[in-house]
């Protein structure tokens, strides 16, 4: 039994050569993710009278399996071959990605028909982010810039074997706009002089160029800026005689400017009003 047993891989090995590694023909591509689970299904088993199976990774013995045996695989193994064949692959890892042959070694079966499995390993995206710089967070997480700063974006993530990366500018009253894309992290893009227009949701979105798989991370931007004049002010007297009328008003701020009178304050609206006695 041993010797035709090793005859027999010697030829698929060659077999595999020629017909799966070399051409690509037969290949039936198979996508797993990092750190799951994959199983490979064996097209070669004939169903009934199979006693064995073993199952080839780059030319190489990875597993075999007596079928018709008593001994069933152990569970918690990197490989292991299932009742019908399947060659299952607990907890992937890079190393794993090749080609997979099946083989049903039982006396006088026809090898002619194998197909190759070529398993591709992804990962990703994950940790997608921006990073703006220089902005400052607000107590509620937002971030805001100064109106004519300079500001970079680096919008980054992991992907394997390989993503594609782009930076969208969606304003809060116009239509989202691609700023820039590349096909590898990180991603950078700046404005040298941010406008009042610049602000609006700035997203970095991350595809992974072999499952098409997507994620992304959106930040909203606030711009703000103030006017170069200083506050207006005006006084007249109220209805009454007695009463003076204070007037201010500091147009053309982003946010809405609070005015503050004296030690208190007074109101947060940009046209406050504040009247006292003598
Ligand atoms: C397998 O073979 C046995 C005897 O040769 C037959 O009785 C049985 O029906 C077959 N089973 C299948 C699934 O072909
Ligand atoms: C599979 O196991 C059975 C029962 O133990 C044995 O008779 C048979 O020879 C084995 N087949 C191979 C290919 O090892
Ligand atoms: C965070 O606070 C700013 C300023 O108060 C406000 O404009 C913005 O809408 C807030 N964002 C969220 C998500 O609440
Ligand atoms: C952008 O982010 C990536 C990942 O966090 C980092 O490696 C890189 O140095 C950053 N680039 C800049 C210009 O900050
Ligand atoms: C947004 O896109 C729609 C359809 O493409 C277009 O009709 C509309 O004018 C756009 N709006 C803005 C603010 O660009
Ligand atoms: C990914 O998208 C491309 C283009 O839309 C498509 O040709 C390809 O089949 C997709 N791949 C997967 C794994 O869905
Ligand atoms: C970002 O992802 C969320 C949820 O995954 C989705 O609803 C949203 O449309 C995505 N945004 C963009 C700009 O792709
Ligand atoms: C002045 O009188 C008008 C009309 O009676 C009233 O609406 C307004 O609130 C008064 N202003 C003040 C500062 O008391
Ligand atoms: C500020 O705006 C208010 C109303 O929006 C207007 O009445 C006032 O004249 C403006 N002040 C200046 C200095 O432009």
């Amino acid at each position: 039994m041993e010797r035709p047993t090793v005859a027999f891989f010697q030829f698929l090995i060659i077999h595999l050569t020629v017909t799966g590694a070399a051409t690509g023909q037969s290949l039936e591509k198979m996508v797993g993710t990092l750190g799951d689970s994959v199983s490979l299904p064996c097209h070669s088993i004939a169903g009934n009278g199979t006693l064995s199976v073993a199952w080839l990774k780059d030319g190489r013995i990875t597993a075999s399996r007596n079928l018709s045996g008593l001994l069933s695989p152990s569970e918690n193994s990197h490989f292991s071959i299932s009742d019908q064949g399947s060659l299952n692959i607990n907890g992937l890892l890079l190393m794993d990605k090749g080609i997979y042959l099946c083989n049903d070694l039982s006396p006088n079966r026809d090898t002619e028909k194998q197909t190759g499995i070529q398993l591709l390993i992804v990962s990703g995206p994950t940790n997608v982010r921006t990073d703006i710089k220089p902005a400052t967070a607000l107590p509620n997480g937002t971030f805001f810039v100064r109106k004519g700063s300079s500001v970079s974006f680096n919008c980054s993530s992991e992907s394997y074997p390989s993503q594609d990366l782009s930076l969208v500018f969606q304003g809060f009253a116009s239509n989202s706009s691609v700023l820039a894309s590349r096909n590898r992290s990180p991603l950078e893009f700046r404005i040298p002089s941010i406008q009042p227009t610049n602000q609006g949701t700035y997203s970095c979105i991350a595809q992974n160029a072999l499952s098409n798989q997507t994620a992304n991370q959106s930040t909203p931007l606030l711009v703000y800026y103030a006017p170069d004049r200083h506050p207006e002010c005006y006084w007249k007297t109220g209805n009454d005689s007695s009463q003076l009328l204070l007037h201010c008003s500091w147009n053309g701020s982003y946010p809405l400017p609070m005015l503050h009178w004296g030690k208190s304050w007074v109101s947060t609206s940009p046209n406050s009003l504040y009247s006292m006695s003598p």
